[in-house]
């Protein structure tokens, strides 16, 4: 068996006193699609950060690559260079044009020369389906390309894992059809791993091939694997709800 690229054990989360989620434990493997999955404010973007190195989690280990980073500082800043985010609303600085955006992590991360980025940035915005937007600012963008000028950036430094965090978020059904594409599209391109954390179920279930579900009454994991494996045998009620929109007689959510 090959080993995860990245291994949650024993995982708590919060904020000071407050636990939301505890004692998490699980893996994800090179190529995976990975959702995180639960309803709203039950610690889907903290896990996100926790797991990104943003903040520390309140205990256990998250190791990428056999290493783990939870503690070593050392480790936390190499694994940061090897991913990539994509926040909510693509989080694109609006006084930049959308090629300095993107230059921003080439810069900070390797000693390219600026030919060499004009050309990385060209490439990604063509990889997002962007090509020719460059100059232009932000807020000249579409939510949905606002998003993939977002993940231009996050891939600038062809990250090996990808983390987003509520990717549909605010775009019209075809925009957000359009994103799940791009998502596929770069995982089996590239074999970059990507995780994601929505409660978009369409999206989830055309994308993920595993994942998890957060349990707000439970403070912990309460289901895992394929969300189209756990729609059509749901390991408990709240799962059983969440998956099917609450329509709890029929078999499926369509
Ligand atoms: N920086 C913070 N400090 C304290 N509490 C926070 C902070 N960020 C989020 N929370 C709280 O933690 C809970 C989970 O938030 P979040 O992880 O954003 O949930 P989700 O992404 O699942 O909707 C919420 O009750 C939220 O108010
Ligand atoms: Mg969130």
């Amino acid at each position: 068996m090959t080993k995860p690229l990245i291994s949650v054990s024993n995982l708590s989360i919060g904020y000071g006193c407050r636990v939301l989620m505890k004692n998490m434990s699980f893996d994800i493997n090179r190529g995976d699609v990975f959702a995180i999955m639960g309803p709203s404010g039950c610690g889907k973007s903290t896990l996100l950060r926790v797991m990104t190195g943003l903040i520390a989690p309140l205990s256990g280990t998250i190791s990428v690559g056999g290493r783990d980073f939870t503690g070593d500082e050392c480790a936390r800043c190499d694994i940061m260079r090897n991913i990539g985010i994509l926040y909510q609303g693509g989080a694109l600085f609006g006084s930049m044009t959308v090629a300095e955006n993107i230059e921003l992590p080439l810069r900070q991360y390797t000693g390219y020369s600026d030919s060499m980025i004009r050309d990385i940035v060209d490439m990604k915005l063509t990889l997002v389906g962007l090509p020719g937007v460059g100059d232009l600012y932000p807020s000249q963008l579409s939510g949905g390309m606002k998003k993939r000028a977002g993940l231009a950036r996050a891939l600038a430094l062809d990250p090996q894992i990808v983390y987003f965090d509520e990717p549909s978020a605010g775009l019209d059904p075809i925009a957000s059809r359009q994103l799940d594409d791009l998502i596929l599209e770069i995982n089996h391109a590239m074999g970059t791993t990507i995780i994601l954390v929505s409660h978009e179920l369409e999206s989830i279930f055309t994308v993920a091939n595993n994942s998890i579900f957060l349990d707000t009454a439970r403070h912990e994991i309460s289901g895992r694997g394929n969300p189209n494996d756990l729609r059509r045998n749901p390991p408990n009620a709240t799962i059983k709800q969440f998956l099917t929109r609450g329509k709890t007689n029929e078999k499926s959510a369509e």
